[in-house]
């Protein structure tokens, strides 16, 4: 071959390598774009903030702090939980039809979802221990959470991607 195309081909066969490689380990499914997404309502009369050991598996010495200096401290702790329950359900929605990824049910603590206030005012969802390995497994790089209360109801929302 003539010396000049030496260098274009061995470029040319560099970049060949380099797309033949991001095709090879792109997902087999369109997993990139897909979203996430949970919702969870609970009466704020069920959430039994007098009871030190529900309190304690599922909420971090901040999430408490945080709520009972709330002006509606059972409020606060029921939308909190809202929000961690809709997290748990936006994170096995990702991929519906992929093998599950929250297996423990309904018996374990939520205190590894942890709902912090952001700067912002709103309240954003960090993960920890079983619940952030389920979620890496399920392809989540980010939460979104949402929450609500009046009267006797708190509610929260969840989006991952
Ligand atoms: C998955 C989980 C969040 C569902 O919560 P729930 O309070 O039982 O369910 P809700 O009444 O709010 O909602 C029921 C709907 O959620 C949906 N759902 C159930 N499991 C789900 C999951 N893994 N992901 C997304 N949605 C789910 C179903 O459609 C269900 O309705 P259906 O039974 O009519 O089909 C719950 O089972 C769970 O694992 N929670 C985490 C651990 C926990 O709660 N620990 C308690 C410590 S005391």
């Amino acid at each position: 071959m003539n010396d000049s195309l030496e260098g274009p081909k061995y470029a040319l066969g560099y970049l060949a390598q380099q797309q033949a490689s991001e095709l090879l380990n792109k997902p087999l499914s369109p997993s990139k774009d897909s979203i996430g997404v949970g919702v969870d309502i609970e009466l704020i009369q069920d959430i039994n903030i007098n009871n030190p050991t529900f309190i304690e598996r599922n909420f971090t010495t901040a999430e408490q702090t945080y709520c009972w200096s709330r002006p509606n401290a059972h409020a606060s702790f029921a939308g909190k939980w809202c929000a961690k329950e809709a997290v748990i359900k936006a994170v096995s929605s990702l991929h519906p039809d992929w093998e599950k990824v929250w297996v423990r049910g309904s018996a374990a603590p939520l205190v590894d979802v942890e709902i912090s206030m952001g700067v912002s005012g709103a309240p954003k969802a960090v993960l920890n221990g079983e619940v952030a390995e389920a979620a890496e497994k399920a392809g989540v790089s980010e939460i979104k959470v949402s929450i609500s209360h009046i009267d006797a109801f708190a509610i929260a929302t969840a989006i991952a991607k």
